[in-house]
């Protein structure tokens, strides 16, 4: 199936499922009243890069399944098989009494994946725990080091870390600070490192330097005898924030000088999304942990995994004699069933090559829009890397005035995508596409139509 096909036919009300969602089920990520208001669509099967409801209307998915997680396409047969073979053998039982199998395998391939030396994968279900799980394990590594006091942490404006108490207390989401409130203690917000919104006259370069600078005068203002880490995505997500050369380079510096962590979330677009197994690769870095989830399995069953270089677990393990190497354990952790779906899912991008396809067509793509917008008044930047793409609309294009928030121009884009049966994100005004690294050359040029469909409709009412 390779168009996305609609059907007018009854209301997306069956069986009662929208009204009992509305009773039974508590929606993430959605406002009271949208929940309160659910219509629909309720997705009934998915393949490939389309999603079916149960009305019949076949949705062409730009955001790998909503969240970013379903990175090798909806429906795959190889994954639940792997995953049924697992569940009929040994579907769990608990690290603290045995070893098993797929997680070791899982980690040893994970541990091969680049040669940046991350060798030790602590499983989890989730981002949130992931990253939850490397701050304790920051903080260990310090503790070990005989530096109990570097236990806060640095992170940026715009980043989002999930939604456990400490991946609130590290985003910058107003909400979370206010619902949440009181947050964690020990969270130091920085700026962004955002291009586009560089000071005039500056080069990237040259911003991307002054932007890490900024960092080594916050933690010199702050006491780097008392932070622990720094969490920073190497590519932020949700702004499509692509970074200069230099500034990771020169972060990695400063986190050296200051004996600080880089704790690389790479929850969002780690395994593959970026046309390379990690986005750290596309800079010659490398972070102390990274935290994965989504792409790992590909949406098929939860799994999240802090994943930290020799050097830290051999800190914090020592001889094995030490008292200070605590991290938080899990029922779940390292499921031996979710093992074995990161594994089937590791084999159908290596075997089908998904990193080159990836980086190629997300390539294809971003030149695309560029193409199509190179003088659009209203569009002031695109940019990516691999299937992780923005296209920045703008109020004027020559001074980057952003657009008024009360005209909701992201939303709106967002809104008419799906009811064109495409599913786009906006952050802000931040048009966002994040496909599924199975996406072919013929679905992508699908995709750049909808989208220019959605926007140019958008701006055209203004
Ligand atoms: C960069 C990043 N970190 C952490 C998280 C939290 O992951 P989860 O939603 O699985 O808890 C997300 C989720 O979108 C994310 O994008």
């Amino acid at each position: 199936m390779s168009q996305a096909t609609k059907n007018d036919g009854p209301s997306h009300e069956k069986d009662g499922i929208v009204e009992d969602s509305i009773r039974y089920v508590w929606r993430h990520g959605v406002s009271a009243a949208a929940t309160r208001a659910a219509q629909g669509p309720i997705a009934v099967s998915g393949s490939g890069v389309h999603v079916t409801d149960s009305d019949g209307n076949v949705y062409l998915d730009g955001l790998s399944g909503g969240s970013a997680a379903a990175t090798i396409g909806h429906g795959r047969k190889d994954v639940a098989d792997a995953v049924h073979a697992q569940m009929t053998t040994l579907h769990w039982v608990s690290l603290r009494t045995f070893l098993n199998e797929p997680s070791v395998e899982l980690g040893r391939r994970i541990a091969g994946l680049t040669d940046a030396d991350l060798q030790t994968s602590f499983f989890v279900s989730s981002g949130s725990e992931a990253v939850e799980s490397a701050t304790q394990l920051a903080k260990s590594y310090h503790r070990a080091r005989g530096n109990p006091d570097k236990n806060r942490f640095l992170y940026r404006k715009t980043g989002y870390h999930g939604t456990s108490l400490i991946g609130a207390s590290a985003s910058d989401n107003a909400e979370f600070r206010t619902w949440f409130a009181p947050l964690a203690p020990g969270f130091i917000e920085l700026e962004a490192c955002n291009p586009y919104r560089r000071p005039e006259g500056m080069t990237e370069e040259e911003y991307g330097l002054a932007a890490a600078d900024a960092i080594e005068a916050t933690i010199l203002a702050e006491g780097p005898e008392t932070i622990a880490g720094i969490l920073a995505e190497s590519i932020p997500a949700a702004l499509v924030l692509v970074p200069p050369a230099g500034y990771l380079r020169r972060l990695r510096e400063i986190c050296d000088r200051y004996d600080i962590l880089w704790i690389d979330d790479e929850v969002f677009i780690g395994f593959g999304r970026t046309g390379r197994w990690f986005g750290f690769e596309h800079y010659d870095v490398r972070p102390d942990i990274v935290t994965a989830s989504k792409g790992i399995t590909g949406g098929y069953v939860p799994l999240g995994a802090a994943i930290a270089t020799s050097r830290v677990m051999d800190t914090v393990f020592g001889d094995g004699s030490s008292t200070q190497a605590k991290v938080s354990g899990h029922t779940y952790a390292a499921h031996p069933t979710a093992c074995a779906a990161g594994l089937a899912v590791l084999d159908a991008i290596e075997s089908e090559d998904l990193l080159a396809s990836t980086a190629r067509i997300g390539e294809w793509m971003v030149n695309e829009f560029r193409r199509i917008y190179a003088d659009h008044p209203h569009v002031g930047d695109v940019r990516g890397k691999g299937f992780l793409i923005g296209v920045e609309l703008v109020q004027d294009r020559a001074t980057r005035e952003a657009f008024p928030k009360s005209l909701g121009i992201g939303r709106k884009v967002m809104e008419r995508a799906m009811s064109d049966l495409f599913m786009l994100r906006a952050t802000g005004d931040v048009v966002t596409l994040f496909p599924a690294l199975v996406t072919t050359q013929e679905d992508a040029q699908q995709m750049v139509a909808a989208t220019c469909r959605a926007i140019d409709g958008v701006l055209g009412e203004l």
